[in-house]
């Protein structure tokens, strides 16, 4: 006590009850998931609200905000790779160019915004394709890890009923192939192993005609 006079005691309250009066101001100003998703320009590929995904980009909307955060993180590291695009690049490539503008902090954000938003509506497919994939589905044990109808994963998973068809072949084949080896996905490449192309297409196809939207 000795050393603190009250002047400086003063002082130090007023400083406490200062930033208890601007930290509401500061959080008002701080941008939401929604602004930082269009000033990153993710919205250029993932589409508004990350629900209109152009070419074979994946939907965002409504992942799981952990999975979504790392997938961001493993993107921009390089870690997370994959195949080539139309033009002979990595897919990843343009991504990972863009989250060296974008800190941890805003990722997060971005991730919380984005684990909130309406699911992309159903794509309309082939039926009896899909009832194909559905069996397969359940004989493969995809439903250990990613839950009924893909809807229901464990911690930290990504949920992947009623994701984009496109998306779907691609990720389940380059995580059957060794390509994509980030993060746990190394743990589902045995299940996958010895999946054909065909198999790839039909859980993909039963994978995108589940509602996500209807079950959220
Ligand atoms: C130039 C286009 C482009 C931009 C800009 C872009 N992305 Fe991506 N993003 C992609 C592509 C392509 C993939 C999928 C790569 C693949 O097929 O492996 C992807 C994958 C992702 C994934 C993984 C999804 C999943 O299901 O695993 C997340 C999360 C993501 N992007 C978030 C973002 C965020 C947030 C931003 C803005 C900070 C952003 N992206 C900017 C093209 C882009
Ligand atoms: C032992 C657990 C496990 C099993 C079984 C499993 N997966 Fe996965 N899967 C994962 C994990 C973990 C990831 C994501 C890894 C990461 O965080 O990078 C993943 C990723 C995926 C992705 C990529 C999602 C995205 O948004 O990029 C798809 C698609 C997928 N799994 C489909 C399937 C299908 C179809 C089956 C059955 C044939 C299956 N998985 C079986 C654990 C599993």
């Amino acid at each position: 006590m000795t050393f603190l006079t009250k002047s400086k005691l003063a002082a130090l309250s007023l400083a406490t009850v200062l930033a208890t009066l601007t930290a509401p101001a500061r959080a008002e100003d701080a941008a939401t998931g929604k602004q930082l998703f269009m000033t990153r320009t993710c919205i250029a590929c993932h589409g508004k609200n990350g629900a209109k995904a152009i070419m074979m980009y994946p939907n965002l909307a409504g992942q799981n905000e952990a999975y979504l955060f790392e997938q961001m993180k493993d993107i921009g590291s390089g870690t997370r790779v994959s195949g080539p695009d139309a033009r002979g690049y990595p897919r990843t490539q343009a991504m990972k160019d863009v989250m060296g503008i974008v800190s941890d902090e805003e990722l997060k954000t971005i991730a919380a915004w984005l684990s909130t938003q309406p699911p992309a509506p159903v794509q309309p497919g082939d039926a009896a394709l899909a009832a194909k994939g559905a069996k397969l589905y359940d004989d493969t044990g995809c439903a250990a890890c990613h839950g009924d109808e893909g809807m229901k994963p464990m911690p930290g998973y990504p949920v992947v009923g009623g994701q984009k068809k496109n998306y779907l072949v691609l990720q389940i084949k380059e995580i059957r192939d060794g390509v994509r080896t980030n993060g746990p996905s190394k743990i589902m490449r045995p299940v996958v192993a010895s999946l054909s192309d065909a198999d790839i297409d039909a859980l993909a196809e039963y994978l995108s005609q589940i509602n996500h939207a209807a079950q959220k």
